[in-house]
């Protein structure tokens, strides 16, 4: 069996984290090896260019320097992780990759020129087979992260705390990414219960990647 790689996308609050452990559980119960990673992060250097990230310590560079750093961790995650995960033939799950620094980034109105740079860079050829959306109307997104901040105690990050019509526009650039490449995007509906939402990305999956019957 060969490896695959699936990135989630999707505004904060779209659900990524619960539905790609729920994936997970399922291709590994099909007999296949999954890692399940995430960015900015993944590896040790990638996870502190994160902190710096998240913190908003970074925020001074503007964002474009933002934009370098997120692909200074991408370069390390692919090289170290994702490659070599593909290569072994392991399916990879991962929690953002380069769509979203098109869609935060971008939308906050890095330049282009350099978002292209840095992708050729940090990425190469090493792209998701298949890469799903869960969209979700901004302000459930924000009333998603505010509950989960409260449940343990914690401030908003510094892509958390941004005004809704920040968060609207980042909605409208992953659809209009998905429009643009819907060979690679599926959309999905995150405002539906977890496991319907589950249903329908193992349908898509099964669909495009899987040589077996959606059940
Ligand atoms: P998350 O792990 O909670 O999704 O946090 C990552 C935050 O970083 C999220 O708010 C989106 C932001 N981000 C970017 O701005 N650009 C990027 O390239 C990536 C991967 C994440």
């Amino acid at each position: 069996m060969t490896g695959r790689f699936i990135s989630f996308e999707g505004g904060d609050g779209a659900g990524k984290s619960t539905q790609i452990r729920i994936l997970a559980a399922r291709l590994q119960a099909s007999g296949r090896t999954v890692i399940t990673t995430r960015e900015p992060g993944g590896t040790p250097t990638a996870e502190t260019i994160r902190r710096l990230l998240l913190s908003g310590i970074a925020e001074p560079l503007g964002v474009d320097g933002e934009a370098v750093l997120f692909a200074a961790a991408r370069a390390d995650h692919v090289e170290r992780v994702i490659r070599p995960a593909l290569q072994r033939g392991d399916w990879v799950l991962c929690d953002r990759f380069v769509d979203s620094t098109r869609v935060y980034q971008g939308a906050a109105g890095a330049d282009e020129a350099l978002l292209n740079a840095l992708e050729r860079v940090a990425v190469g050829t090493t792209r998701p087979d298949l890469t799903f959306i869960l969209d979700i109307p901004a302000s459930l997104g924000l009333e998603r992260v505010r509950a989960r901040l409260v449940a343990v105690g914690a401030p908003p990050d510094r892509f958390e705390g941004e005004a809704l019509a920040q968060q609207e526009k980042r909605r409208q650039a992953f659809l209009a990414i998905a429009a643009r490449d819907p060979g690679r995007c599926v959309v999905i509906d995150g405002t539906q219960k977890e496991e319907l939402v589950a249903h329908a990305i193992w349908q898509a999956l099964a669909e495009r990647l899987l040589n077996e019957a959606a059940a």
